[in-house]
């Protein structure tokens, strides 16, 4: 074939350079390897807390794990609703059910793949007690909106910024904004070990129970002879292998968004001949994406997508992904939700529903959207490359 082919992945190689292996190095000599036995994953913390603008740093095994971390943490009464986006991983929603609080859908703005606060607020209840607003794709959710919703309603502001590690919104990073803020070191995200989490926050007390929160509930601050296990958390530690090797990538995390910035100006300036057919993700003013992907949708229907990205790939070696990770809202995909049962004492889904039609710019734009391959590894050149054929195509079928 005379194309070479690309393929959308989000699990490519982020390999550490030579001279980022020390401390991987001095890790493995030393033996200890957990979090505790080491004091590698308490100087990652610093690096982090300093990152994300917040006093505290809490890792934790995974993204998922930090959301259960934070809401150990906040300690609602069971059953309390926690509004959440449905256009996201399911990390955002299975720890709402393990503390046996009630996920909310708000839908989104169709534009930024974003929640939508004019959405939010209409499902805001007596028992709704936080938001979590997911930094999609890279891209900042509306912060602006989202603090005055808080402010007006008492309610807890949680940014998930799993996806927009290193993204700015009007002159401040993303995760430095909310009481607290978490994010994930997973294959596919902006700087990893494979697996991890981390919880930021300003309020001593919140960081407290986060640490023991993913830590058994365990009271090490304590004399060992006097400790107990506080609360019920499970153990969602980090440990000293995952800090060495993320320790590195996070000096060098604004280096490689802005990589990836430059490649996201050539692809907005090759796409522009084809912008009646096919948008990109909107970005809110004042606000900068870190582009951990490049979403994209089509102006046309579900058929224009599928048409587009079968010619993509059959006839130009270019394997786009369809929707946003999952092809439908998480509503639709997540048996829990879908199928709801009782777990643990005293709480029900019963007052729950979770139908189709919930959340309808989500259900749309997952049916037009797609995902382009991307990353900083890229050459201009192989950008160009990619942007090119996609442009052709949607030519190509629009002539
Ligand atoms: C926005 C968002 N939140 C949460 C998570 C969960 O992170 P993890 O896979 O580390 O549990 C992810 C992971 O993909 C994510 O993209």
């Amino acid at each position: 074939m005379k194309y070479k082919r690309y393929e959308f992945s989000l699990q490519y190689p982020k390999p550490l350079a030579k001279n980022e292996l020390k401390d991987l190095i001095t890790v493995a000599r030393s033996g200890l390897f957990s979090r505790y036995a080491s004091d590698y994953t308490k100087k990652l913390e610093i690096d982090l807390a300093r990152y994300y603008g917040k006093k505290h740093a809490v890792t934790c095994t995974s993204g998922t794990a930090a959301l259960h971390g934070c809401l150990t943490a906040l300690n609602f009464p069971v059953g309390s609703e926690i509004i959440t986006t449905s256009v996201s991983d399911i990390g955002v929603v299975l720890p709402i059910i393990y503390e046996n609080l009630v996920p909310v859908f708000a839908d989104i703005d169709p534009e930024t793949y974003n929640l939508d606060p004019i959405s939010v607020e209409s499902k805001i209840t007596s028992k709704t007690k936080a938001i979590v607003a997911v930094h999609l794709a890279g891209s900042p959710a509306d912060l602006t909106a989202f603090q005055k919703l808080c402010k007006k309603h008492n309610l807890v502001l949680l940014e998930d910024f799993s996806q927009a590690h290193g993204a700015i919104w009007h002159g401040k990073k993303v995760g430095s904004i909310g009481l607290m803020s978490y994010g994930s070191f997973q294959q596919s995200k902006q700087i990893t070990c494979g697996e991890g989490g981390v919880i930021v926050t300003n309020d001593n007390n919140l960081a407290y129970r986060a640490l023991i929160g993913v830590d058994k509930g365990w009271q090490r601050a304590k004399p060992l002879e006097g400790r107990f296990y506080e609360f019920l958390a499970p153990n969602l530690r980090f440990n000293a292998v995952q800090a060495a090797i993320l320790k590195p990538q996070l000096k060098r995390l604004d280096v490689l968004i802005g990589k990836k910035r430059k490649l996201a100006r050539l692809v907005y300036k090759a796409m522009n001949p084809i912008s009646t057919y096919i948008k990109m993700q909107k970005i809110l003013d004042n606000c900068t994406s870190s582009y951990y992907s490049f979403p994209m949708y089509v102006t046309g229907d579900e058929k224009m997508r599928d048409k587009l990205l079968k010619l993509l790939n059959d006839k130009y070696n270019l394997r786009a992904a369809y929707g946003y990770a999952n092809p439908v809202p998480l509503y639709q995909c997540v048996t829990a939700l879908m199928n709801p049962v009782k777990y643990g004492k005293g709480f029900k889904y019963s007052k729950h529903k979770y139908p189709q039609g919930l959340c309808p710019n989500a259900e749309a734009l997952l049916k037009k959207s797609f995902l382009i391959p991307f990353n900083e590894n890229y050459t201009e050149k192989e950008m160009k490359n990619i942007v090119d054929r996609v442009v052709t195509a949607v030519r190509e079928i629009t002539s």
